[in-house]
């Protein structure tokens, strides 16, 4: 199974979340071989995009979780209060966020927490930087944020693990990683995540990010040890957007998964 997630973050508002999550709906209809796909819209899209999927193969998701439980916090959204309006998924971690907004691997640490004290699965972005590329310190970074993230957390049992492999510098340029250096970082992310949670390496779920769109999707997605897509510009355009689907869909059928 190949894995989708569409990450519109801060870009639409409801009425156009709501109508290209019709349009992704409309365009999977009456296919027998579908990937797992997510739509993770803003805050104040998730209660009608969430009524446009009901019944439908596809799931919704957050993109942002409070690292605590609920209480006196204000303007934050708790994991039990995405839970309650029907996310099953919530990205946690993403590099806007942490490079932009001051989110520290602690903060992703407490995240991860409260996520899995709800149903929720969480999607945990690692990712070094250029500066980090240059320096051949890629590996040693994502292996860090992996630990601090993941290390002492209870993981329960049947939830899958899912880490997007997000590259700073491929997000937004219009040139993603290629699917070498995917490699061998998935090969990484998939060895260190096991290692830290006990999970079974089947129930580790490992995807690329950054400028994935129609023309790079099959490249990357017929690679075994690339299991999805995580999507930010290319989720937010529905022709890109089902151009990825379909890639995802081709290699399903020719590698029977
Ligand atoms: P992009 O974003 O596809 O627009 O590069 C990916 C991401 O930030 O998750």
């Amino acid at each position: 199974m190949k894995h989708i997630i569409c990450n519109y973050k801060m870009q639409l508002g409801v009425r156009e979340s709501v109508a290209l999550a019709r349009g992704v709906l409309r365009g999977i209809q009456g296919q027998d071989v579908v990937p797992a796909i997510v739509v993770c819209p803003s805050f104040p899209a998730l209660a009608e995009v969430r009524k446009v999927l009901v019944r439908s193969h596809v799931e919704l998701g957050a993109q942002n979780v409070a690292a605590e439980a609920p209480g006196a916090l204000t303007g934050e959204v708790a994991a039990a209060q995405l839970a309650d309006i029907g996310c099953e998924y919530v990205i946690v971690g993403h590099s806007e966020r942490r490079a932009r907004l001051n989110e520290t691997d602690t903060m992703v640490h407490a995240k991860l927490e409260q996520t899995l004290a709800t149903t929720m699965t969480p999607i945990l972005c690692v990712g070094e930087d250029a500066a980090q590329r240059a320096a051949g310190k890629a590996e040693d970074v994502v292996e860090r944020q992996l630990t601090q993230a993941f290390q002492g957390l209870l993981w329960p049992r049947r939830r899958r693990a899912i880490v997007a492999y997000e590259p700073v510098w491929a997000i937004g340029s219009g040139t993603p990683a290629t699917p070498a250096d995917c490699i061998a970082m998935h090969r990484t992310i998939r060895h260190v995540a096991h290692g830290l949670l006990g999970v079974p390496a089947e129930d580790i779920v490992v995807l690329y990010g950054g400028s994935v769109d129609g023309h790079n999707a099959y490249t990357l997605l017929r690679e075994r040890n690339i299991d999805g897509v995580l999507l930010g510009g290319a989720s937010t355009k529905l022709h890109e957007c089902l151009a990825v689907i379909t890639a995802a869909r081709e290699v399903m059928e020719a590698q029977r998964v």
